[in-house]
């Protein structure tokens, strides 16, 4: 598969290391990421991980403030072959929906369905108030993928990473940087 541009961006809900596998499946794979971090995205993957944003800056190709709206991204311009909010927050997810671009994040992901590129948003959050729902449903219909972080169990994974994986493979699979799928249902 030819390598791809890929936009990451890690928010302030629970599971960065969603993000981080992510982040290092995509860079394993050969492809270019580029990455945002949003300050409460920094917070949960400091507490979470004890990862900063600094080490992943390590990890990647480029990374931008998610304050910076004259970086790349900002513009539909920009080439990127997909993005991916991972974990993405209520407040992400909400400001996407309604348009209201305030940051480097939600600039670029208007941009990417403006553009009609793939957008895949990993929300995380229980349990979900009508606005939630509501909000990904609008994201759904505007041509986003909604994967929530919704582990699968019938692979039976034995560790935390194999849990968190199900997830992972699921958003490369749809951000289009997979032949096939590692974890699949045969039906045996
Ligand atoms: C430890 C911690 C965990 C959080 N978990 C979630 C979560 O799972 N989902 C969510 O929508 N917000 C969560 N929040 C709240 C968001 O971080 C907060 O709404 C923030 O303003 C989101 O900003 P951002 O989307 O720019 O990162 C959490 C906050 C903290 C400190």
């Amino acid at each position: 598969m030819s390598k791809k541009r890929i936009l990451v961006c890690l928010t302030g809900a629970s599971g960065a290391i969603y993000g981080v596998r992510t982040i290092d499946r995509l860079v394993h794979l050969g492809h270019e990421v580029q990455l945002i971090v949003s300050r409460w995205g920094a917070e949960t993957l400091k507490h979470e991980t004890g990862l900063t944003t600094s080490d992943l800056r390590q990890r990647v190709t480029r990374v931008y403030d998610e304050g910076d709206l004259s970086a790349g991204p900002a513009s539909g311009s920009y080439q990127l072959d997909a993005m991916v909010i991972v974990p993405c927050t209520m407040k992400t997810l909400a400001g996407i929906a309604h348009g209201y671009a305030d940051n480097l994040i939600s600039r670029a992901a208007d941009c990417s369905l403006k553009e009609r590129r793939r957008l895949v948003v990993v929300p995380r959050e229980t349990p979900l108030n009508l606005i939630h729902i509501r909000n990904m449903g609008v994201l759904t219909e505007a041509g986003a993928i909604v994967i929530p972080a919704c582990p699968a169990f019938w692979h039976k994974p034995s560790t935390i990473e194999e849990v968190v994986d199900s997830v992972v493979e699921r958003v490369l699979y749809h951000l289009g940087v997979l032949d096939d799928r590692k974890v699949e249902w045969t039906g045996e």
